[in-house]
């Protein structure tokens, strides 16, 4: 699928994604730009989860793999 991890390997932006998309990891975990984080769609309780034990955890972290 189209998610923002695979568009970033796509164009060689280094966002890791050890477990491609199955929420089991948190290694695609990224921050969301200024004014764009209010426009995404609410995170899966599963990617919250995930979240909360990637490090350095912001307001505007997302698991880059749950963007679509
Ligand atoms: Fe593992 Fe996104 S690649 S949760």
């Amino acid at each position: 699928g189209d998610n923002v991890m695979y568009l970033a390997h796509r164009y060689e932006i280094e966002v890791e994604g050890a477990c491609e998309a199955s929420l089991a990891c948190c290694t695609c975990h990224v921050y969301v730009k200024d004014g764009y984080f209010d426009l995404l769609p609410e995170p899966k309780e599963e990617e919250e989860d995930m979240l909360d034990m990637a490090p350095f955890l912001k307001p505007n972290s997302r698991l880059s793999c749950q963007i679509i």
